[in-house]
């Protein structure tokens, strides 16, 4: 369901915003209404929505307009033109003490240059919020030494802002928004000053939050690592306009643009693309047959493996036509379940990375087997190859926009011998055709010949 709805907002910012907006409405882009009319198109004719429980990652480059569009969640900027629904509600048209309940309850935000009280201290800052709902001070200071704790600031709680480095200022917006309890949070680059390793834990901490509490996250960052890894969706904005929503492995595979290309380029797909993206049917599944019906339908099918389910679709193991004709010929007669060879097996929320060896050292499509035992799929070599290798492609309908501060680049190819770096020869299903190696950051590319 969503629970924030977008709809076509523009935000100009200058003296006539009003006058502008016509302006804009008949075309007028950004630089061009900067100009002429000295106005800013902070963000032009967005919509969205925004799920309940979702980890919504806005990015963009500088200016694009991420910290406008987020800044009218909770309407600390009202919009030129467009409305915003939280939860149904229009919160353009709350009333002053609405607005306020809203802010309080509702929604919570971590700014990006960190918005502390400089004469508080610590505890204080983080105890904020729930002063404001008159929590009393007992409870107050428990909870927000619990998140001072969480985001490892414990022994600080008496210092000033102005005694702590900037990535632990941040951390102090950061539990000051946690304490409040509010179902939204909004994080307008809240981890980027933090140093790699806080970050990545701030980075765990958060999705298990949502895990946890289904919290509704709407996060703006710069890293495209980050807003892959903890995205349910992420939204591209360029120049204030939205060029792609979409998951993860839709940015990654279909990028919309050559601005958003650009972006994926460099990233290292096998460790953000999971199994499920790959997996695919079975050509052979076998479920209660006798050998003699199981290797029928193998031969007849002209597949190798056949793929053995239980009679409540649990994964049982696979069957070769080998392994079938040496069990019929045996004595003792054992059922397909017995002869079926369990073998390795992976989950679906592995990483590509994670199971890559294993799919390029077993000589059949590697089972997926769900956490309730549950057959959901098998992966083919050639499949990984096709995600990890494709080149990024944006239809060739769109063209780049003159303007654009980036393009997809072609690179030649280069020699790899990246290879050696624990990854196994290509499989001959992969064909011959120009590859680009989703395993390495950078741009190594080599022709395979089959
Ligand atoms: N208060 C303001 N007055 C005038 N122009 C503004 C104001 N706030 C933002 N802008 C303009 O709106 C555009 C978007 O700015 P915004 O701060 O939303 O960018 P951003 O994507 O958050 O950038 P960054 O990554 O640098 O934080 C910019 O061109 C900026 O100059
Ligand atoms: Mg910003």
């Amino acid at each position: 369901m969503s629970l924030i709805e977008v709809k076509n907002v523009t935000k100009i910012f200058g003296t006539d915003p009003q006058s502008a907006l016509t302006k804009v409405k008949a075309g007028m882009g950004k630089t061009e209404l900067l100009a002429e009319t000295g106005h800013t198109l902070g963000i032009h004719n967005v919509s969205l929505s925004i799920g309940q429980g979702e980890i919504f990652v806005i990015m963009g480059l500088s200016g694009s307009g991420k910290s406008t569009l987020i800044r009218h969640f909770n309407r600390l900027i009202d919009p030129t033109d467009g409305q915003i629904l939280v939860d149904g509600d229009d919160v353009l048209s709350l009333g002053q003490k609405e607005l306020e309940h809203f802010r309080r309850k509702r929604m919570s935000m971590v700014f990006q240059r960190f918005g502390l009280f400089p004469h508080r201290t610590v505890l204080d800052n983080v105890a904020y919020g729930l002063e404001v709902q008159g929590v009393g001070e007992t409870e107050r200071h428990e909870k927000a030494n619990q998140w001072i704790e969480t985001v490892g600031l414990a022994g600080y709680g008496d210092q000033y802002p102005s005694q702590l480095s900037g990535g632990m200022q941040q951390r102090v917006g950061l539990a000051r928004a946690l304490a409040t309890d509010a179902d939204i949070l909004l994080m307008d680059e809240a981890f980027s000053a933090l140093d790699p390793l806080i970050r990545s834990q701030m980075q765990d901490q958060l999705v298990e939050l949502q895990d946890q509490f289904q919290k509704t996250i709407v996060f703006i960052t710069h890293d495209l690592d980050e807003a892959l890894k903890i995205g349910d969706k992420i939204a591209i904005l360029k120049d204030g306009v939205l060029s792609q929503v979409g998951t993860p492995a839709d940015i990654l595979m279909n990028p919309a643009d050559d601005y958003v290309a650009e972006f994926v380029r460099d990233v290292n797909r096998a460790r953000v693309l999971t199994v499920d993206v790959v997996a695919k049917p079975p050509k052979l599944r076998l479920s209660s047959e006798t050998l003699d019906k199981a290797l029928g339908a193998m031969r007849r099918s002209g597949e190798d493996v056949g793929y053995v389910v239980s009679s409540s679709g649990a994964y049982v193991g696979h069957v070769t036509e080998d392994a079938l004709e040496g069990a019929i010929a045996s004595p003792g007669d054992p059922s397909l379940s017995e002869v079926a060879d369990a073998g390795d097996v992976v989950t679906a929320d592995s990483s590509i990375e994670q199971v890559l060896p294993k799919v390029l050292d077993t000589d059949h499509p590697v089972p997926v087997v769900g956490p309730d035992g549950s057959f959901d799929g098998v992966v083919y070599p050639d499949a990984l190859g096709e995600v990890l290798y494709a080149d990024v492609q944006v239809d060739e309908g769109v063209d780049a926009q003159a303007d654009a501060p980036v393009q997809a680049k072609k690179k030649t190819p280069e020699p790899v011998d990246a290879l050696a770096g624990g990854f196994a020869p290509p499989h001959p299903g992969w064909g011959s055709k120009e590859l680009r190696c989703g395993l390495c950051p950078g741009s190594l590319r080599q022709r395979y010949d089959a």
